[in-house]
């Protein structure tokens, strides 16, 4: 249906929901990165764009940069941002997914989500009729990938033709990261420690929709990362795995990003990371310090492309290719 209206009007239908980036082609994520650059370089113009609206951040799990990216950029938009913290209950259990989003729906014009398990935001969706947005789950973190290609395209000048090594944990931020290669035609490397791969199911829908110049490449040795515009890593221990600390940290030694990888990759080669980072382990300070390190725009682009969705979303921003 996506497909058609666009093919119709020109326009790209906003997305009902965001859980991964299966909601938006590559030229729907073009397009939004335009909007995205429209905003950065001034929001002036959207200043009044969400007035009256109310959005609910919950979140079971610890944040800093989704959080205040979301926040600040609501507040900057005329909308008001309400931060429910769920980190002590986790959401259905004190009463169902479907009663608490039958509830929410009454009140709020959107709802932003960081749940431990998908599920719950699939349910969420199912019965809401307002907007559900993933702010990290286990399976994915859409906005994160969305600021990340956003971040490469502005530093590269294009992602045509371009090239991402990840490496580490096959993650949930890695698991969007592929999806949104795939759009967005970025060959993507994933070296990830064996045992520790992207779940299978990712990649079969990542292949079903990837644009003809990219290609996806999983393996476990580091070598591979040589040749990429751009080096990603993440904590190899995510929120909520503390228990597997010690093993995860053997696992994952030799997949640390240190000088020595960064020249394996190539000289001019991007250092990306989500944040929050485990300095000294996955990432040196050497590397994130470094000129190369984007990290910091990553994160100042949150706030820009998340802008851009919430106009898209709720205020009614048409985006055209
Ligand atoms: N990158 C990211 O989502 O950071 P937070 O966990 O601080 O929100
Ligand atoms: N993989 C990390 C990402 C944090 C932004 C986690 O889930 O904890």
């Amino acid at each position: 249906m996506a497909n058609l209206h666009t093919a119709i009007t020109g326009l790209h239908a906003a997305p009902a929901d965001l859980l991964t980036l299966a909601e938006m082609d590559g030229e729907h994520l073009r397009a939004l990165f335009a909007l995205t650059a429209r905003l950065k370089a001034d929001v002036t113009p959207y200043r009044n764009a969400l007035d009256a609206k109310s959005i609910v951040m919950l979140f079971e799990k610890p944040s800093l940069r989704t959080r205040l990216s979301f926040e600040v950029g609501i507040a900057k938009l005329g909308g008001h941002p309400i931060y429910f913290d769920h980190a002590a209950s986790p959401i259905g259990q004190r009463e169902s997914v479907k009663d608490y989003a039958r509830n929410l729906e009454r009140w709020v014009d959107c709802i932003i989500a960081r749940v431990k398990h998908h599920a719950v935001l699939q349910e969420m969706a199912a019965h809401s009729s307002v907007p559900v947005i993933n702010a990290l789950s286990d399976l994915a973190h859409p906005c994160q990938a969305l600021a990340d290609f956003f971040t490469l395209q502005e530093r590269l000048g294009t992602l045509e033709g371009k090239k991402l090594a990840y490496i580490g944990d096959g993650n949930n931020v890695c698991h969007s990261l592929i999806m949104a290669a795939a759009k967005l035609g970025v060959s993507i490397t994933v070296v990830a420690a064996k045992g520790f791969e992207p779940q299978f199911s990712v990649l079969q829908e990542a292949t079903r929709c990837i644009s003809a110049d990219a290609k996806i490449r999983v393996t476990s040795d580091p070598a591979h990362i040589a040749g990429h515009d751009a080096v990603y890593t993440d904590v190899w221990v995510s929120m909520g795995q503390d228990a597997q600390t010690e093993a995860r940290n053997a696992f994952f030694e030799d997949y640390q990003v240190n000088d020595a990888m960064m020249a394996r990759a190539g000289s001019n080669a991007l250092f990306m990371h989500c944040l929050p980072a485990k300095r000294g382990q996955e990432v040196t300070d050497s590397v994130i310090d470094s000129p190369n390190s984007v990290v910091y725009d990553q994160a100042e682009n949150r706030m820009h492309v998340q802008n851009a969705l919430l106009l898209h979303m709720l205020a009614g921003v048409e985006l055209e290719s």
